[in-house]
């Protein structure tokens, strides 16, 4: 049974990688979040009124589309994507944020804190706390709240506070550290639920767990759809969370091959990227020990995408066992390859996707146009674009966006004259 890989000998450990590298302090918050997880997961209860709740709230399940246009115009093999942009929000993050909301009604906490990179984790949290009546804290590299403005603003008209972090490199890493420092001083009545299946056990458990409802209708889904399996699975890797659901439940399918795309930023030889599978090396941060980009001093290093979502430094424990052991093939692709398969998707099949899942989608054009026309490739679109707009329409340059910003701030400027 695929779900068997949570079944480790030493828990939280996916052969040498995970872990709970934590100061003395949070080992009874993390005790007691062990023990609302296992609980919750072996009350069958718990799963219903996990999958109601994302039923009713969250439009789930979400569809796979055939993508005809695309495939054509690529060439190769039929495209199908998985539908993750059609979730509240906007994005995988829902299924995440609101697995961890029903624990802390469980847990009976008031408040909860969480980092975000490109915005969607942080508006998840926020529609999670405003509906569930809990008080809620985001902390955002300041760099990701100048890129994610739109993000911004949800988030606080959601009631939440967002705390811009210019620590660092002022991107998601930052934002992970200050959120464990304010979790340090506030576990009594705070959770923190984190985005992404990184960081100390039973983050990277949980977060998959939650998360491996992608995979599961993905593939009931295909099956109904086309009477077989895919030949590949894509998705974009950030920390790792909507490849890690897509992928387990194909875990055990031999023929499926599972390809996770790494963000390849100005291209790996600039040194520009989030490419931790390239140039990475394994080491202990943030709690846990999987593959960081970080310097022969173990120094974390600056990296560099489009997206928001996918310049971390480390990568998901789970994900770096499996790459170890030859399950998953990893790839990567460039900033310019992901802008061109944005404007190709959105003109051959009018949908807007974000910049993250994009990359999912351009390792896979670059791909599967070599495959034969029977098989079958399947992306996870874990987000859809409105959030990127300011990015998009910058890459384009489309002028009449630029007109309108100067209108715009040309309006606000003689407002506050
Ligand atoms: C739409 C979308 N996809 C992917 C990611 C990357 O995260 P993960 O690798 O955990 O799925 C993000 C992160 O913000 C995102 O917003």
């Amino acid at each position: 049974m695929w779900s068997d890989i949570f079944q480790t000998e030493k828990p939280g450990y996916f052969g040498q990688f995970g872990g709970m590298f934590i100061p003395e302090i949070l080992r009874a918050t993390f005790e007691e979040l062990i023990e609302a997880f296992e609980s919750a997961k072996t009350d069958p209860s718990f799963w219903t009124e996990y999958v109601q709740t994302m039923q009713s709230y969250s439009c789930r399940p979400t569809p796979i589309t055939y993508l005809p246009n695309l495939s054509k115009k690529n060439g190769g093999a039929q495209i199908y994507c998985k539908r993750e942009d059609l979730n509240q929000t906007g994005a995988h993050k829902a299924n995440n944020v609101m697995g961890q909301g029903l624990l802390v009604k469980r847990m009976g906490k008031s408040r909860v804190i969480a980092e975000t990179g490109a915005g969607q984790h942080g508006v998840a949290t926020a529609t999670m706390a405003a509906r569930f009546g809990l008080e809620c804290t985001i902390y955002m590299g300041a760099l990701d709240v100048e890129r994610q403005r739109p993000n911004v603003f949800w988030m606080e008209q959601l009631g939440a506070e967002v705390v811009a972090v210019t620590e660092g490199s002022a991107t998601l890493k930052d934002a992970i550290n200050a959120a464990m420092r304010d979790w340090s001083a506030s576990m009594d009545d705070t959770h923190y639920a984190l985005g992404t299946v990184c960081g100390p056990h039973p983050f990277p458990t949980m977060v998959s767990y939650f998360q491996s409802l992608i995979g599961q209708e993905s593939r009931e889904q295909i099956l109904e759809l086309t009477g077989r399996l895919p030949d590949r699975i894509y998705a974009c890797v950030g920390g790792g969370s909507n490849a890690s659901g897509l992928f387990l439940p194909f875990l055990e399918d031999e023929g499926v091959e599972l390809v996770g795309v790494e963000a390849g930023g100005h291209g790996v030889e600039s040194g520009a990227h989030a490419v931790r599978f390239s140039g990475g090396h394994i080491g202990v941060a943030q709690g846990y020990k999987t593959y960081f980009l970080q310097n022969p001093e173990g120094q974390m290093m600056h990296t560099h995408s489009i997206a928001a979502g996918l310049d971390y430094v480390g990568v998901g424990p789970i994900l770096s066992h499996l790459h170890d052991e030859g399950k998953v093939r990893f790839s990567f692709a460039t900033d310019k390859e992901v802008i061109d398969a944005v404007r190709l998707l959105i003109r051959t099949e009018g949908l807007i996707p974000a910049l993250e899942s994009t990359h999912g989608l351009a390792g896979l054009l670059r791909e599967s146009s070599e495959m034969d026309e029977e098989d079958i490739v399947v992306f996870n679109l874990s987000g859809r674009g409105d959030k990127d707009i300011f990015n998009i329409a910058e890459a384009l340059d489309d002028p009449k966006w630029r007109e309108f910003i100067h209108q715009k701030s040309n309006e606000y400027r003689k407002a506050s004259n």
